[in-house]
């Protein structure tokens, strides 16, 4: 970002010498302080094949710049109808340029003849009716070797000339034609990159006259310049002369040359001149007694800059000394007494090993100590000491980006009351104390994209006092994971308009931590861990950033407080165009994800809202139909039916979804309580179901072998109640004695001690051939007797396949109460032939009994 704004201001500067450079520094900030051009030049209109030519033609989408290529197909020069401001015809074969082919394009402003390897004449007048032309490029057209007398004729407008890199060799064939007659308006001419090797005494002969400000010769394998060749371009002001051989003695000749005769240079390049050990002194001395405001000296190898390295450079207002392999740096080399009005100061790329006390002098607006790596052996933290920068009162841009800072006190910037831009970025930065940037109350930018910030620290409100000036802040790639609600550092920067946050680490953002921000104007949340937020973001906190980025996170649906946000950025920014971009999301296409955002953008949404979504670009990553799509076609093919079905499964989805462990956990205990009260029948049943089996296939066995059943332990289960017991006790006596020898189970006598009572009777009734119910009320009225009947009725039923083997028998005593009766007990009496109790007959009874029982 610095580097950008340095090429800015230099170009600012270069062009307009005679203006302040403290307006140019503002000037810097200002443009710095515009929001960033994110989309780069686009070149959407397609204008297809152009027929006379075959070249392929595009346009943006105003058509103020029209570009045509076509490596092979295009042949001519191309015939545009349409017109634009720009044009640039490149990477095509064509070879040659008629007079008359560019006549009908006297609308352009600029045009951009360049990469065209093949190209090798350009017929004279071809350009005479181009009179508005400005800036010309004919460029890295390598068959090019020369150009006419006449090349040029017509462009009277033209300010800007560019022949880099073609196949020109000797200077003496061009200059001839940049007339001052022929191009009267000239005021740049680059002719880098053509191997001309020298410059002889006549070169710009012909130019004699001319306006000329600024010329450009880098890179053209020189090395001899006359030391009058210069002196026909009277009102040159910089000359970039960069990347040759010439040696010192030369340059110098040529510049007392160009003062004797009052040429006034403002600006010289003399980077990668191939300089040694130090800037070459006697040059030096001369350019201190020249106006030259700007001196480049970079890519050359100065290691050592001692004290008296430099002569004492009055008007030296900007010193590149970028690259120059720099280990140290003496204490006064730039002492303000020897470099009173120098502004900037260029020492990025050096080897550094830091920022020293007396390194700076207090004139300094600009220090570029950027990318300084130490020694190369042994690599070091850059060191900045205590109080460094106290002189330093008018700094007003400082870049320590790509060094290997490790952490910042409070002492650290004490002194640089008017700085306004500071980059720290790819530092090693992972201490910020309490109270840093606090002397920085004028500070607007500030840059510490990729710094460990977060490692060993949570960023605190402490650590950003003072910055309440702050327009920009730059955090990208700086580990963040949350901000905190209750140390909220941007309450520290209110005037923020701009705030960067890109590639961290965050998931989500709160309204609360938004709120301070009231000028807000970007807001870059790109690369982060997002996801489709719940609570309103924008509308509760009241900001509306006119460009907010939240590219490449993991939102994967829009949440109505989403809806409500966009809808508020959308509704409230007056005039100004709205960015909201949401590309590179995993957005869910389907009903659960969309349907309800849907809705609300019926009823809810406004014109911009539904506009916003119809155009957006973003694309849908599930579900696999919908992969890649984007996801307005999908809103769009929403119809209500198809959704609805899913809005019905989704309630009770949604039940059992909210609630599920509630409902497990009701379900889980009312089985368990089910299980405890009712763990006799349970039993029971697990009992009759074992039962069931093994009778089966006893029948079976008999059904076959026609067997009577044999192996019962008992001939009769006597089901009675305790009233009843001493019928039973007198039925044992009948029936147990010789002859019959009967075994009965009874429960009080035979059950094993300690077993479960109903275990028992179960495993009592499976070994029993009959059941006998001994009926009577007391039987009747008692639960337990009951239980035991329905019992036997089931064995009953178990067994009962149209065989005349029924092993229940009824043994009714006494009449029985009405009410006591249950179903089972009326449907058994009403169905089977019960042996009622005979107290005048006992005999008659017994015998009966006695029948039922050993038959078979
Ligand atoms: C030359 O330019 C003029 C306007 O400056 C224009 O009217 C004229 O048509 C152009 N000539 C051709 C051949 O297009
Ligand atoms: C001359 O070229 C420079 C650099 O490309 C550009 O900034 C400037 O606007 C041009 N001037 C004109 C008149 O086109
Ligand atoms: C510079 O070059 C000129 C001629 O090419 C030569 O005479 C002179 O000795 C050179 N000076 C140095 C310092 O190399
Ligand atoms: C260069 O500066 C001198 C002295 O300041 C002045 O006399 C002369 O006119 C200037 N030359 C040009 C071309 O401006
Ligand atoms: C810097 O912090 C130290 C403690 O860490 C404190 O003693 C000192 O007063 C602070 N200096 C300033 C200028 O705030
Ligand atoms: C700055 O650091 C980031 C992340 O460490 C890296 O991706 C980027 O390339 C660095 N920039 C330069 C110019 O080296
Ligand atoms: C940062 O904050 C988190 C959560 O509040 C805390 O767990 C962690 O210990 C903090 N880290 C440091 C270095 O203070
Ligand atoms: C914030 O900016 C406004 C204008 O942009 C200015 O008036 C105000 O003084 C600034 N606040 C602070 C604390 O600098
Ligand atoms: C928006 O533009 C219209 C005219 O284009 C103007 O009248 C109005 O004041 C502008 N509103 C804002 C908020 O800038
Ligand atoms: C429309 O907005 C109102 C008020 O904010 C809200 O109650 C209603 O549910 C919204 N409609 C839909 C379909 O979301």
């Amino acid at each position: 970002m610095l580097l950008k704004s340095y090429l800015w201001l230099l170009l600012c500067y270069a062009q307009n010498a005679s203006s302040n450079l403290v307006e140019e520094c503002e000037a810097v900030s200002r443009h710095l302080l515009a929001p960033p051009d994110r989309p780069g030049e686009t070149l959407p209109v397609e204008l297809g094949v152009e027929e006379t030519s075959g070249c392929y033609c595009r346009a943006t989408t105003k058509v103020e710049l029209i570009v045509c290529f076509g490596n092979y197909e295009c042949k001519s020069f191309p015939q545009i109808k349409l017109k634009s401001e720009i044009l640039r015809v490149r990477m095509t074969v064509i070879v040659k340029i008629s007079e008359g082919q560019l006549d009908t394009l006297y609308h352009l402003k600029v045009l951009e003849i360049e990469a065209n390897h093949k190209l090798q004449h350009l017929e004279a007048g071809l350009f005479k009716n181009l009179t508005n032309l400005r800036h010309l490029s004919i460029s890295y057209n390598t068959r090019l070797h020369t150009v006419g007398p006449k090349t040029f004729d017509g462009l009277i407008n033209l300010q800007n000339l560019t022949l880099v890199n073609n196949g020109f060799t000797n200077i003496l064939d061009l200059t001839i034609a940049f007339k001052p007659s022929i191009l009267p308006l000239l005021k740049w001419l680059d002719l880098s990159e053509n191997t001309f090797e020298t410059i002889p005494e006549k070169a710009f002969e012909p130019m004699e006259g001319t306006k000329l400000k600024k010329l450009d010769i880098n890179l053209c394998r020189l090395d001899f310049v006359h030391q009058n060749s210069f002196l026909p371009l009277k009102h040159m002001k910089e000359l970039n002369i960069g990347e040759n051989d010439l040696n010192a003695s030369l340059i110098e000749q040529f510049l007392l040359r160009m003062v004797d005769e009052g040429i006034n240079l403002t600006s010289i390049d003399l980077s990668s001149m191939g300089f040694r050990r130090q800037p070459p002194r006697a040059l030096l001395d001369i350019i201190a007694q020249t106006s030259i405001k700007r001196l480049e000296l970079s890519h050359n190898q100065f290691e050592v800059i001692y004290d008296d390295t430099f002569p004492k450079m009055v008007s030296l207002e900007i010193l590149d000394l970028r690259k120059v392999l720099a280990l140290s740096i003496a204490a006064n080399a730039f002492d303000p007494y020897k470099f009173p009005n120098l502004k900037v100061l260029l020492l990025g790329g050096n080897n550094l090993p830091g920022v020293h006390k007396k390194h700076l002098s207090d004139q300094l607006l600009l220090l570029d100590m950027s990318n300084n790596k130490g020694m190369a052996p042994n690599p070091m933290y850059f060191e900045i000491d205590k109080d460094t920068f106290l002189q330093c009162k008018k700094l007003k841009i400082l870049d320590l980006s790509f060094n290997k800072i490790k952490s910042l006190y409070n002492y650290t910037f004490t002194g640089l009351n008017n700085l306004q831009i500071l980059s720290i970025e790819n530092g090693t930065l992972y201490y910020i104390g309490p109270g840093t940037f606090k002397p920085l109350y004028n500070l607007e930018v500030l840059n510490l994209a990729n710094n460990p910030l977060n490692v060993n620290q949570n960023l605190t409100g402490t650590q950003f006092q003072g910055l309440n000036k702050l327009k920009i802040l730059t955090l990208s790639n700086c580990g963040i994971r949350y901000f905190y609600e209750d140390d909220n550092i941007f309450e520290m920067m209110p005037n923020l308009t701009q705030l960067i946050l890109n590639n961290n680490q965050l998931s989500y953002l709160s309204a609360e931590i938004l709120k301070p921000l009231k000028f807000l104007e970007l807001l870059d949340l790109s690369e982060n861990l997002l996801v489709s937020w719940w609570r309103p973001l924008f509308l509760a906190s009241g900001i509306k950033p006119w460009r907010s980025y939240f590219t490449n996170n993991k939102i994967s649906h829009f949440s109505i407080s989403m809806i409500e946000d966009i809808n508020f950025l959308l509704e409230n920014r007056g005039n100004s165009t709205i960015t909201i971009n949401f590309m590179d999301n995993v957005f869910s296409c389907d009903c659960g994800a969309m349907y309800k955002t849907y809705l609300w953008m019926q009823v809810n949404g406004t014109k911009n809202l539904k506009r916003y979504f119809d155009h957006s670009k973003f694309h849908c990553s599930g579900p696999d139909l919908w992969e890649g799509r984007l996801v307005s076609e999908y809103l769009s093919t929403i119809k209500n039916l198809r959704c609805l079905v899913y809005k019905k499964i989704s309630n009770v989805m949604l039940l059992m979804w909210t609630a599920p462990s509630l409902v497990t956990l009701i379900i889980v205990v009312m089985l368990v309580i089910i299980i405890i009260k009712y763990r006799i029948y349970i039993t029971y049943w697990l009992f009759l179901a074992k039962l069931a089996l093994g009778r089966k296939l006893i029948k079976k066995s008999l059904k076959t072998e026609n067997v009577v059943p044999k192996g019962y332990k008992f001939d009769a289960f006597v089901s009675y109640c305790n009233e009843d017991r001493e019928f039973v006790t007198e039925m044992l006596s009948q029936l147990e004695t010789t002859p019959y020898n009967l075994k009965l189970c009874v429960y009080e006598r035979d059950f094993e001690i300690g077993s479960f009572i109903s275990e028992s009777v179960l495993t009592c009734i499976n070994e029993s051939k009959y059941i006998i119910l001994i009926i009577s009320n007391n039987f009747a009225k008692s639960q337990w007797c009951r239980w035991e009947t329905q019992l036997a009725e089931y064995h009953r039923l178990f067994l009962e396949d149209g065989s005349i083997y029924d092993p229940l028998v009824l043994v009714k005593i006494g009449d029985i109460e009405n009410k006591y009766l249950t179903t089972t007990l009326k449907y058994l009496l009403k169905t089977k032939i019960y042996h009622a109790w005979n107290e005048n007959n006992p005999e008659e009874f017994w015998k009966k009994l006695r029948c039922v029982l050993v038959k078979r």
